[in-house]
Order: structure tokens, then sequence, then C-alpha cells
């Protein structure tokens, strides 16, 4: 398990990259997740403070290459940035969207955060001192990455009180891969966002209580710590959705993708023990990861966790969300990231399943419509 210390600082406004040429304010925007198992793009307008769902589409790796979309090698980006975007491309015209301005998530293991403290000093000599000090505190020459920060405590001016700065760094390839794969699927790039900043926009509507989002996918799950909008924990697991798949197709000996069907329609509601047992076997120490995050928050912060919520395709398994209310005992919610959402009613019982593969591109082209 990695840690990742984006913790205690309000993250919400925080875009690791916005192409400064494209700073107009976008009535349109679209979000896209690369994942591992496969592309979501949404596409959102704006009217007002209304907003629209537009348009959606998904592309799953298995439906074109024998490789995923991602790379299985933790820290490597992209699998190739020419069939990424060819992807992207042929999802954009088959929901038919023409909005160019763009947002790419990017997963948490290919950012990196820090936060450090700098002597009172004022506004004006704050930039300096921030690109100054950064390189202490970042593992990458700063030659090679694209800084963002953020005062999250602290006055500037003030004399007497210290500066808190957080400070985002994002590889430099990362952030051209991302441009060239827009690039190539003619898209502009408006910016580049965490996966767990995305998740937390879209997801979180209760600024008081504290929320555990676990986002379970094909390759790893991310466990966020959140007290509304500001993310306090972020950790992520090599564990997910492709292994209860894996196990299942060896317990039955079928093909994965029959094996993957399986898993989804029965999960563990399945009739068949063997089944559910191999099930249990693998979300069981994931269940002991969470909690052992969630007691270490209460001895940080000595706060409990509220609620759990759920995202990521794999939440959608039967019997999981019962099942980890049952071992964590809390309530737990699969909140639906299209809910705020203006969409035709017809939609409502589609839009409900496919929500939680969704959360994080949603999430991300929220962000690009707010002021
Ligand atoms: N209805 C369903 N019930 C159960 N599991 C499902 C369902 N739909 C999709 N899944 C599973 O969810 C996983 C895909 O989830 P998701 O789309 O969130 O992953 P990803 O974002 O591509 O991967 P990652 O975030 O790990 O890179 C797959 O393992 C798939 O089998
Ligand atoms: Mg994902």
């Amino acid at each position: 398990m990695s840690p990742n210390p984006l913790a205690n600082f309000n993250m919400e406004k925080l875009n690791i990259f916005r192409n400064p040429f494209k700073m107009f304010f976008p009535k349109k925007m679209v979000g896209i997740d690369v994942g591992t198992g496969s592309i979501k793009v949404v596409e959102l307008s704006r009217w007002g403070q209304g907003k629209t769902l537009e348009n959606y589409g998904e592309i799953k790796s298995s439906a074109l290459y024998k490789e995923p979309f991602r790379n299985v090698e933790k820290g490597s980006n992209l699998l190739s940035n020419y069939f990424v975007s060819r992807a992207v491309r042929a999802i954009l015209d088959e929901a038919r969207i023409k909005t160019k301005a763009a947002i790419f998530s990017i997963p948490d293991f290919s950012t990196f955060c820090t936060s450090f403290e700098l002597p009172p000093m004022s506004q004006k000599e704050l930039p300096e001192a921030v690109y100054y000090s950064a390189p202490q505190y970042i593992p990458l020459p700063a030659t090679e990455t694209t800084l963002d920060w953020r005062v999250v405590s602290g006055e500037p001016g003030d004399k007497k009180t210290p500066i808190k700065i957080l400070l985002v760094a994002i590889p430099n390839q990362v952030v051209q891969d991302y441009q060239k794969v827009a690039q190539m699927a003619g898209l502009d790039l408006y910016a580049v966002e965490a996966e767990a900043l995305g998740l937390s926009r879209v997801l979180i509507k209760d600024e008081k209580s504290y929320i555990c989002v676990v986002d379970i996918g094909v390759q790893s799950t991310t466990i966020n710590v959140t007290h509304g909008q500001n993310l306090k924990k972020s950790y992520s697991l090599d564990f997910a959705g492709g292994q209860l798949t894996y196990a299942v197709s060896s317990v039955l000996g079928v093909g994965r993708v029959e094996a993957d069907e399986i898993k989804n329609r029965e999960g563990l509601m399945s009739q068949q023990k063997n089944i559910r047992d191999t099930l249990y076997l693998l979300i069981d120490p994931l269940l002991v990861e969470i909690k052992k995050i969630l007691y270490d928050f209460y001895l940080q912060e000595n706060k409990e966790v509220d609620a759990i919520y759920l995202t990521g395709g794999t939440s959608s398994m039967p019997g999981l969300k019962e099942y980890f209310e049952e071992s964590l005992r809390k309530k737990v919610e699969v909140p639906n990231c299209f809910s705020e959402l203006l969409y035709p009613p017809i939609l409502g019982r589609t839009l409900e399943k496919m929500a939680p593969s969704f959360s994080v591109a949603t999430g991300v082209a929220l962000g690009g419509l707010e002021t």
C-alpha cells in the first residue's frame, strides 16, 4: 500500500495542468478516464447553475486489443498513446461528441504531492520561494516536472505566521503523453487532474460528513478519506476486479470473458459455494486494509468516518455492498455520479447501472465547468 501524501488540504480547485492558452470559460467540457479495463468519456454542458449530461461513451480494452489500455506496470503511463487516442476518437465519433475542450484524469500513482512550510513573507515573494524550495521535496528534477501549488494555511503578508504550501508535481512526460493523446484524438487539452479529486467533487455532497470513498476498478483500488471536499487521506492498493475475474476463471476452468460475466452477474450471491468462497478470500484482505485505514484515521484525527461510498465498476458486484456493510459496520452507499445532472428521464435506469464506472470521468469534467 502506498500512502499518498495528499493529506489535510482543500484540493477542490486543484487542476494540475491548465493550458494557459485555453483559459476561456467553456460551456461544454469532455471528461476522459483512461482506465485499465475501459476508457470512459462524458460530455457535460452548463446553463447557469444547471449541468446537463450531453453524451457519454465507453470502450473496453478487450474489445480492441489484447492488452489493457493502461500498462499493468505501475508507474508506467499509457500503453500506447496511439491506441488510446484511436479509442478515444472512436468513442467521440460514436457518441457524436463535437466539444473539443477535454480534461483527462490521471491515476494517483502518476502524481506526486507534498506539503512544506515557508517563513512569513509577502505575496510577491511567494512564487519564487516556492519554486526555489520545491526541488528539496520532490524526487524528480524540477526541469522534468510541471508544478502546481496552493497556500493551504497562513496569510502571505502577515509577518508572524508561517505559510503552508501544498505542492503537486506531475512528471512532464505524463502531461506530454496526455497532450499527445488529446491532439491525436482531435481534442484540446484543457487540464489534467488526479482521479481522487474528480471523485470527491462528484460524489461528496455533504460538507460536514467524513466519508471513505473506495474506487474498485480492474487493476487498482483507491481509498480516499474526505471531509466535505477536503481530501484528508489517499491510498492505492494493487487489488481490484481483475483479480476476482482471474480467480473465478481458475476455479471454474473457463475463459476470462465468461468468468467476468459470471462474477458480474452472480458475485457474492452465487449459488455455487466455490465461487462465493473464492471471492470472499480475495475481498477479505481489502476489508482488513480499509479497517486499518479507518482506525489510523480515528487515532490521528479523533473522528469516525460516517459512511463508505463504493464506486468503480466492481462496486456493482452483487452482494458486495451488503458484505462491506456487515464487515465494516458502517453505512455503505454506491452513489450515482449522474444524480445531479439533467438527462432524459428514460435513461434513468441505464445511467444508474453505469454510474459507478463513470464517476472519475464525470468528476473531472465537472471541474472544467466550475467558475
Ligand atoms: N455490473 C457489474 N457488476 C460487477 N462488476 C462489474 C460490473 N460492471 C463492470 N464490472 C467490473 O468492474 C471492473 C471495471 O471497473 P472500472 O471501469 O471502474 O475499471 P477501470 O477504471 O477500467 O480500471 P482501473 O481504475 O483499475 O484502471 C471490471 O473488473 C468489470 O468486470
Ligand atoms: Mg478506474
